[in-house]
């Protein structure tokens, strides 16, 4: 990748421009519904808030109204706002770890923009429930599944990296360090044991719950268990770094660093990565979802490290290269009946799931990706 800067404020105004009307276009559709996790032929049907997912929808609201506030936003964001909370209140298929993905980009992003009470106090409600699939033994957060599921029991993976931040944002705001100390033990731990010695990582690792012990890593939605997830390696490239501003371990950085590396080095020629890196050529699918996550990793990344550091603008111009690809090749303007922004992502290849479609969580970082680029962005992680 080159040392260039190729991108203009005017291209980057023009592409959230785009975003933002396919957005305005949305708002009634996704009024308290939310986009399904992904499309189906570049179309997200409209249903009940109830996935994982379901936070990508807001966190794309609040990124439009911070970029230009118009008031059918803001209604759009005090319903959904009401749908989150209600889902709280009822535990609507919260018996998961992405709780965090959920309450970042709906409630503390509202805290953050607008310093709503509600929001504060809805975010750490939603720690707490976060905080019952913390294992003391393990030193980790359980991935899926009930708490009482011996399948499951012990099992991290690597996006959870994404779903500490609502643990820090607890911490601060109450001043107990429960949520820090059990966010930092799990990301030391994502750090050892899902990071491969030649920085890769696994998509998941299961530690044994009765002794601490690391006992063996596998994939859920990679090619293989010894393969790299595309999407996996971006969400520890920008998870890593996000945990670091949180508690200030340089390691955290050095890993995503390596991580980074390895993900580059196994692009093919548009920059585009396969939906796992194991495939660098060929008729496989892309995953534009690991670019765009990939390119706010590389600019969180790559605020970090000294102006000394020759990473620095190497991670910024390859975060230009790879957006830029996106913006070309990669976008719904040619499917105008498409109501999302990314075309070719991939939810899961091995389930064949989501394959080749437009995914909720691609165009919400392709959102802050641009957003990135545009102005300094106050972060909702
Ligand atoms: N966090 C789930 C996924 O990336 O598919």
């Amino acid at each position: 990748m080159g040392g260039s800067y190729m991108l203009s404020k005017e291209r980057i105004e023009e592409e959230i421009e785009f975003v933002y009307q396919k957005i305005i276009g949305n708002l009634t559709t996704f009024e308290t519904l939310v986009p399904a996790a992904v499309s189906t032929d570049y179309v997200y049907p409209a249903v009940e808030n109830a996935d994982w997912t379901d936070g990508f929808w807001i966190g794309m609201l609040h990124l439009a109204q911070s970029y230009r506030p118009d008031e059918r936003i803001q209604k759009v964001i005090t319903k959904q706002l009401a749908v989150f909370s209600n889902r709280l209140d009822k535990e609507i298929v919260l018996n998961h770890h992405d709780i965090g993905f959920l309450y970042s980009l709906s409630a503390v992003a509202d805290y953050r923009e607008n310093k709503t009470v509600s929001s504060r106090e809805m975010a750490l409600r939603a720690a707490k429930v976060l905080m019952r699939r913390y294992n003391e033994n393990a030193g980790i957060f359980q991935a899926w599944g009930d708490v009482t599921d011996k399948e499951q029991q012990g099992r991290m993976i690597i996006d959870c990296n994404m779903n500490l931040p609502l643990l820090y944002f607890a911490s601060n705001e109450t001043g107990d360090p429960m949520y820090r100390k059990a966010a930092e033990s799990h990301v030391k731990l994502a750090q050892k044991y899902l990071i491969r010695e030649d920085f890769s990582t696994f998509h998941t690792y299961y530690m044994d719950i009765q002794t601490g012990k690391p006992r063996f890593g596998a994939t859920a939605q990679g090619f293989s268990d010894d393969s790299c997830w595309a999407r996996g390696q971006a969400w520890g490239i920008y998870g890593f770094p996000i945990s670091f501003t949180h508690i200030g371990d340089t390691t955290l950085l050095d890993a995503a660093c390596h991580l980074a590396d390895y993900y580059l080095a196994h692009l093919p020629a548009d920059k585009i990565a396969y939906w796992d890196l194991f495939f660098q050529s060929g008729a496989e699918e892309r995953d534009t979802s690991a670019s765009a996550i990939t390119v706010c990793g590389l600019l969180e990344l790559a605020k970090h490290l000294p102006l000394t550091d020759g990473k620095k603008q190497r991670y910024e111009a390859a975060a230009e290269e790879i957006i830029l690809g996106l913006m070309e090749s990669y976008t719904t303007r040619n499917y105008p009946e498409s109501n999302g922004l990314l075309v070719q992502g991939v939810y899961s290849k091995p389930n064949g799931n989501g394959v080749n479609e437009c995914t909720a969580w691609g165009d919400y970082f392709y959102f802050e990706a641009l957003t990135r680029l545009h102005r300094s962005w106050s972060t909702y992680w």
